[in-house]
C-alpha cells in the first residue's frame, strides 16, 4: 500500500509518518530530504541559491547515498538548511530532476538497512499529488502557523539549538508562501485526500484518526 501524507512546514507530517510506518511495518521516504540535500550542496560549495543552473545541476546528479551521507550534516536539519531546500524547490526545473528519484521508490521500498518492504509511507508537499498520484491512501495534514511554529521550536530547544519563536514563526510563514506559490507544483491537498487539522489535536489522536481512515480503506 502507498500512503501520502502531505501539508505545511510542522504540521506533524514526520511524527505520524514515522508513525504509521511503525505500525505496519512500512518503509518511510521523507522527500524533503531531496530537496534538502540539494540546498546543503549548494550550501557546502558556497554557491548563491539564485544560481538556478548550479541547483538544477546538483539536482540531477543525486543518489539515495548522497543524500543519506548529507543528512549527517548538522546543517541538513538546521533552518538554513530548511531556508535553503525551501529555495531551491521553487525551481520547476530542480523538481523535475528529483521526481524520478521520488517516484521510484514506491516500486521497490526499502527500509534503511536495505530489507524490502510491503509498503510505503511518503511525507511532503506534493506527494499525492504529483509524486505518487495513484497512492490508495492520501492525507493532508494542517495546523494553524502559530501552533506550527511552536512545535518546530520546542524541537529545536530539545535538540539543544539556538532559535527564537519570532524568527521561528516568520520561517514558518516565509516557507508557506513559497510552498503556496510554486508555479508549477504549488502546495495542495490532492482531490481525493483526507484533511487532518492538527491545531486542536495531540499525536495520539491525529493517529488513530488516520488508523481508522486505512483501516477503512482496506476493507
Ligand atoms: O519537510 P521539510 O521541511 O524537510 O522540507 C524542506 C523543504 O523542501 C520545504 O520547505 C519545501 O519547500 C520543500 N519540499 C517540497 N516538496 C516536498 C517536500 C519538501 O517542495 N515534497
Amino acid at each position: 500500500m502507498i500512503i501520502t501524507i502531505d501539508g505545511p512546514a510542522a504540521a506533524g507530517k514526520g511524527t505520524l509518518s514515522q508513525k504509521l510506518a511503525s505500525e505496519y511495518g512500512y518503509a518511510y521516504f521523507d522527500t524533503g530530504m531531496v530537496y534538502r540535500a540539494v540546498g546543503l550542496k549548494m550550501l557546502l560549495s558556497n554557491t548563491d541559491l539564485k544560481d538556478i543552473k548550479k541547483a538544477e545541476k546538483e539536482a540531477g546528479e543525486l543518489d539515495f547515498a548522497t543524500m543519506i551521507e548529507l543528512s549527517k550534516n548538522p546543517e541538513f536539519r538546521s533552518s538554513k538548511g530548511g531556508e535553503a531546500a525551501s529555495v531551491i524547490s521553487s525551481y520547476p526545473g530542480v523538481r523535475e530532476r528529483l521526481l524520478d528519484m521520488q517516484k521510484n521508490f514506491s516500486m521497490n521500498p526499502v527500509f534503511a538497512d536495505g530489507r524490502p518492504a510491503n509498503g510505503v509511507i511518503y511525507d511532503g508537499r506534493d506527494t499525492g499529488t504529483v509524486v505518487c498520484p495513484n497512492a490508495e491512501v492520501k492525507f493532508f495534514i494542517t495546523a494553524s502557523p502559530e501552533v506550527r511554529a511552536k512545535r518546530r521550536y520546542d524541537e529545536f530547544i530539545a535538540k539543544g539549538m539556538n532559535a527564537k519563536f519570532e524568527d521561528v514563526l516568520r520561517d514558518v510563514k516565509i516557507r508557506d508562501d513559497r510552498d503556496a506559490n510554486r508555479k508549477d507544483a504549488p502546495m495542495k491537498p490532492a482531490d481525493d485526500a483526507i484533511i487532518l487539522d492538527t491545531t486542536n489535536l495531540n499525536i495520539e489522536e491525529v493517529f488513530n484518526e488516520a488508523v481508522k481512515y486505512i483501516e477503512s480503506k482496506k476493507k
